[in-house]
């Protein structure tokens, strides 16, 4: 009698366990080191956003992320912030919001959505050096 209360008990706090294993996410965070975009966003996310950053300047991954440490790996260390580029894109990506909430908040969607109607290719237009004369 006495067992089988402890054995019921068991059961039951190992299905709180695991109830809570299949509901929160993994703890390992793939993004180490987002200090401006929400450090839970997807990776699907987080690629539309950089590819749309080589775009806006014409530039590749590497002109803000620097070569990885170990020089037998061709790879960029991309949570890695020796590259100055890449603390300046922070603050473009700060400036870029500021100025759509201050200037563009009149802008919304059908949901009433704020519209970014400034982004980086609105400045950039394939350009790094946008303040250059031509
Ligand atoms: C104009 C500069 C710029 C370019 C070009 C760029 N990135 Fe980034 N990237 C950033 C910045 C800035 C962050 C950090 C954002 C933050 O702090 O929220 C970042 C973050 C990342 C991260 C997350 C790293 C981590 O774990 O913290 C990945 C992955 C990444 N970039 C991949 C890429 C890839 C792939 C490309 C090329 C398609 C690329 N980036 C091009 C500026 C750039
Ligand atoms: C309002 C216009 C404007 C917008 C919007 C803008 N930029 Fe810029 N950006 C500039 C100007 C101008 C410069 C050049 C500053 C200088 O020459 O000192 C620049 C410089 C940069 C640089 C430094 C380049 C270098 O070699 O020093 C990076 C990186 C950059 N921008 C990334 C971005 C990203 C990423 C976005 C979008 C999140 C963005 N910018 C949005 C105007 C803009």
């Amino acid at each position: 009698m006495h067992h089988r209360k402890i054995f019921a008990g068991i059961v039951f706090i190992s299905f709180i366990v695991f109830g809570i294993a299949a509901t929160t996410p993994p703890a390992e965070n793939p993004n180490k080191n987002l200090k401006v975009l929400p450090k839970n966003i997807s990776h699907e996310d987080l690629d539309k956003i950089m590819d749309g950053f080589k775009e806006a300047l014409g530039v590749k991954c590497n002109f803000c992320h620097a070569p990885s440490a170990d020089t037998a790996s061709h790879h960029l260390d991309f949570p890695s912030d020796a590259k100055p580029e890449k603390d300046i894109a922070r603050h473009m990506m700060k400036m870029t919001a500021k100025i759509n909430k201050k200037y563009f908040s009149f802008n919304k969607d059908e949901a009433g959505k704020m519209v970014q109607t400034i982004s980086c290719i609105t400045c950039h237009r394939g350009n790094p050096h946008p303040g250059e004369k031509h």
